[in-house]
C-alpha cells in the first residue's frame, strides 16, 4: 500500500530547538534604542520579556533544551504528521512529489502554539501574571489564550478591529480559553487613542495592535508583553516544525528541492526552514519560497533598513524588510499576512539571497486553496493558501519540464474560523484587491525613522 503520511512517535519528537544565528553568513544587526541609536541591552527588554526569552533572542548555541513542561504539551498534537498530497499531485498531472507538515493539528489549528506554550512557560517561570498580546486573523491570539490557559496565566488580547468583526468565533475560542479580547485600536492605551483620534475608521492593523500590547505590558509590573512572530526566540521555538520534517523526509527516503511557506512575520517558514539551511550553506541544491500577499508585499517590495516593529514607534529599531511602519494594508482575508515588517533573521537571509520571495494576490491564492480542499480534503486558512499557491506553481513548471522534484510546503493552518472568506470567494464576491500599494509604501517610507547618531 501507498504511504500517505510519515508519523513520528511521540519518543521521536526533537528534544531541543534549532538556533541558526551561530550558522548565519554573518552575525545578526542588533535591534537598536531608537533614542540613543545604541545597541539595545537586556535591561531594555526587561520590563516587557522575561530574562530567559531575551537570553534566547541573543543566544549563539546552537541548539537549546525544550523544557518538559513544554514538552509534555507539545505532546498533545505533536509530532504533527508530514502528507504526501497524492491527490493534489494526481489532479495537476506533475510528475513532482509534494509533501505538507500538517501545523493545522494543534487545538488553536496552526503552528502557534509551539512557541506560545514556550513563552507562556518561561513568564510563569518568571512570576508574570498576565500576557497582554496582538492578534491578527486570531490565530495567535487563540494561541496564546490556550496556553495561559495550560499555565494559569491571564491573557489580554488586542485583535485587529477587521479581524474581530470577520472572526467571531476566533474571539469564542480565545473567550472557551479564558483570555479577553477587544478589537484594536481600543481606548485603551494612549496609542489606540492617538490613532483612532486621527483615523476613527482604521481598520486596525497588527502594527497598531503591537503598540497597545507593548504600552499595557510596560506600564504593568505584573504583565509582561508576547509576540506571536518576528522575535528570534519565536523563530527559534518554531524550529520543532522544520526537525520534524527533516526526520519525516529522511523516513520517506525523500531530498527536497524547493521548501515553501507563507509569511506574515516569518515565524512558520523560518520555523519550517531554518533546520535545513545548513545544508544549502553546505552546497545541497534547495530553494526556500518564502510568500506573501500583493497587498503587503513586505520582501518583494519593502526597504532592506532599521524600522519600528509597530506602528507608534514604541519597540526597538530592527534592521529589516519594511514597506514603513505607518503603511496599514488593506483589509485582505489573509490578517495574519498583514505585517508592514518581518523577521529581521529571515530578511538577513533574503537579503543574502540564501532564500527568496514571491507574492501573490487574493483570487489566484483562494483558486488554491479551493483545488487543495478538493483534493486533499482539508481546508487550509487563507494565510496557508499562499504557500499552496506557490506548490502548485512548482509542480506545474514540474509539469513543463519534466522534473520530478520534491516539492514540500508548510501547512500552516486550516481555514474553519475563515468560512465567511470562502463564501464570499465561491460567490465570485471576493475583490481581487487591484491594487498597488506602490504609492503608500512611498508615503510609509518618507517616514522611516532616522538613527541618532548616524
Ligand atoms: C495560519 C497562519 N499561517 C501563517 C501566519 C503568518 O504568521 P507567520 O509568518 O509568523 O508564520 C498566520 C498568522 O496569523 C497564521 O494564522
Amino acid at each position: 500500500m501507498e504511504s500517505y503520511k510519515i508519523h513520528l512517535s511521540e519518543a521521536e519528537m526533537p528534544q531541543e530547538w534549532y538556533n541558526i544565528q551561530p550558522d548565519l553568513p554573518h552575525p545578526l544587526p542588533p535591534y537598536l534604542h531608537p533614542g540613543t541609536g545604541q545597541p539595545v541591552g537586556p535591561q531594555d527588554l526587561a520590563p516587557i520579556f522575561p530574562m530567559e526569552l531575551i537570553k534566547q533572542e541573543v543566544s549563539q548555541e546552537r541548539y537549546i533544551p525544550i523544557p518538559d513542561d513544554v514538552l509534555r504539551i507539545y505532546q498533545i498534537w505533536r509530532p504533527s504528521p508530514l502528507h504526501r498530497a497524492r491527490r493534489l499531485e494526481a489532479a495537476l498531472k506533475t510528475p513532482a512529489r509534494i509533501y505538507y507538515k500538517n501545523e493545522s493539528v494543534s487545538p488553536a489549528g496552526s503552528h502557534k502554539p509551539n512557541t506560545a506554550v514556550a513563552q507562556a512557560y518561561y513568564n510563569k517561570m518568571a512570576g508574570i501574571k498576565r500576557l497582554a498580546t496582538e492578534t491578527g486573523a486570531g490565530q495567535w491570539g487563540s494561541a496564546l489564550a490556550l496556553a495561559c490557559n495550560f499555565f494559569c496565566l491571564e491573557c489580554t488580547v488586542y485583535m485587529v478591529k477587521v479581524s474581530y468583526h470577520q472572526k467571531p468565533y476566533r474571539r469564542s475560542l480565545m473567550h472557551i480559553w479564558g483570555a479577553s479580547v477587544d478589537p484594536s485600536p481600543t481606548d485603551r492605551t494612549n496609542a489606540g487613542r492617538s490613532i483612532l483620534a486621527q483615523t476613527p475608521d482604521t481598520p486596525g492593523s497588527l502594527g497598531i495592535a503591537i503598540s497597545e500590547a507593548v504600552e499595557d505590558a510596560a506600564t504593568h509590573a505584573d504583565t509582561n508583553y508576547s509576540l506571536g512572530s518576528v522575535l528570534n526566540h519565536v523563530l527559534l521555538h518554531q524550529t520543532i516544525v522544520g526537525l520534524e520534517t527533516k526526520k519525516q523526509l529522511a523516513l520517506a527516503g525523500e531530498k527536497p528541492d524547493v521548501l515553501i511557506g507563507c509569511v506574515g512575520g516569518g515565524s512558520n517558514f523560518a520555523g519550517f526552514c531554518f533546520p535545513f539551511i545548513p545544508d544549502k550553506l553546505k552546497g545541497q541544491d534547495l530553494r526556500f519560497v518564502a510568500v506573501e500577499p500583493t497587498a503587503c508585499p513586505t520582501l518583494t517590495r519593502g526597504t532592506y533598513t532599521y524600522d519600528f516593529g509597530d506602528t507608534a514607534g514604541l519597540t526597538p529599531l530592527i534592521l529589516m524588510y519594511t514597506l514603513g511602519h505607518s503603511f496599514v494594508p488593506p483589509g485582505i482575508h489573509a490578517g495574519g499576512l498583514r505585517y508592514h515588517g518581518d523577521a529581521p533573521l529571515l530578511c538577513l537571509l533574503v537579503h543574502e539571497k540564501v532564500m527568496e520571495a514571491r507574492a501573490y494576490p487574493q483570487n489566484p491564492v483562494f483558486e488554491a486553496a479551493r483545488l487543495f480542499a478538493e483534493t486533499e480534503g482539508i481546508i487550509p486558512a487563507p494565510e496557508t493558501a499562499h504557500a499552496i499557491r506557490a506548490a502548485v506553481d512548482e509542480a506545474n513548471a514540474c509539469k513543463e519540464t519534466g522534473q520530478e522534484k520534491c516539492i514540500v510546503f508548510n501547512f500552516s493552518g486550516h481555514g474553519h474560523f475563515d468560512l465567511a472568506a470562502y463564501d464570499n470567494y465561491l460567490e465570485g464576491k471576493l475583490v481581487d484587491i487591484e491594487f498597488d500599494p506602490g504609492e503608500m509604501i512611498k508615503k510609509a517610507l518618507e517616514e522611516l525613522p532616522k538613527i541618532p547618531g548616524k
